[in-house]
């Protein structure tokens, strides 16, 4: 399938978990795609020389999504050697390994999930979008949680910061349907990664699984299909959803 060929994407947090499978599957359709990491070099490398060998460019760029400078510079060094961004999935992420009550969360944890979860979303379309307007076409996804949806198991700051994703999406959704740009949102739930073994205590896996009606845990790639779907030429009709990926959870 080449069916985004003409493309070039960016994936946020695309060197590990399901923001890597994210950019394979973008790759594997044809799109050229910046992956975006925090602290590992290594491993962003290692996705683009995947991509490589399926025969598509690839770039990896370091740079933190809380940080308007950072994401600024980021972007421009994409621009510069891959050309403008025409596909943005918002995934970095990160969520709080110790379940907290609302009274022992901190300000400063507080404000750092809100920073890379949802403003981090906010900054990085902020830096993407000019190029999109003057082309008249972009697809944006971003990802929230079902935690963003029903509260979670993860705490008061990563459902709010998850919520404000959707919220934050539908808005935006409606801002630039005129303009050809579709918003949508994939909320994955126990998704089989780093920040799920990180979330969920050890020993505890056999009892999520067992509250799955799917029975298993989600793989990246289960998330990375339904981003694909709303990336498509084809979905220029779908705006402002958000598709649960969680096995029924
Ligand atoms: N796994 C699940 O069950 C699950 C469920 C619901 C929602 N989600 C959401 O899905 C997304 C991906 O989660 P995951 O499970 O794949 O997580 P993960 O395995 O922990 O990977 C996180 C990715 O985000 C990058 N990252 C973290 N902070 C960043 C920052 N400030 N700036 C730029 N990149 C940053 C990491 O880069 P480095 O490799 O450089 O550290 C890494 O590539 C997140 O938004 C998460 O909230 C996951």
């Amino acid at each position: 399938m080449a069916g985004l060929s003409k493309h070039l994407a960016l994936v946020t947090g695309g060197s590990r978990g399901i923001g890597r499978s994210i950019a394979l599957s973008l790759a594997r359709a044809g799109a050229r795609v910046a992956v975006n990491y925090l602290a590992n070099e290594k491993a962003a490398e290692q996705v683009v020389a995947e991509i490589n060998h399926l025969g598509s460019q690839a770039v990896a760029v370091r740079g933190d999504v809380s940080q308007k400078e950072e994401v600024a510079e980021m972007v421009e060094q994409i621009h510069r050697i891959l050309g403008a961004i025409d596909i943005l999935v918002n995934n970095a992420g990160i969520g709080d390994p110790y379940y907290q009550d609302v009274v022992s969360v901190k300000e400063e944890l507080w404000d750092k999930i809100q920073a890379v979860n949802l403003k981090g979303t906010f900054l990085v379309c902020q830096s993407v979008l000019p190029d999109m307007l003057s082309k008249k076409w972009g697809r944006i996804v971003n990802i929230s949680s079902t935690s963003g949806i029903t509260g979670g198991t993860s705490g008061v700051h990563y459902a709010a910061a998850k919520g404000g994703v959707i919220a934050f999406s539908k808005a935006l959704a409606q801002e630039l349907a005129p303009a050809g740009i579709t918003v949508n949102v994939v909320a994955p739930s126990k998704i089989d990664t780093d920040l799920f073994h990180l979330v969920t205590p050890p020993g505890k896996e056999e009892e999520v699984i067992k509250k799955i009606p799917v029975g298993r845990l989600g793989t990246p790639q289960d998330v990375a299909e339904a981003v694909l779907f709303f990336a498509r030429e084809e979905a220029s009709f779908v705006t402002g959803q958000t598709l649960v990926v969680s096995g029924g959870y």
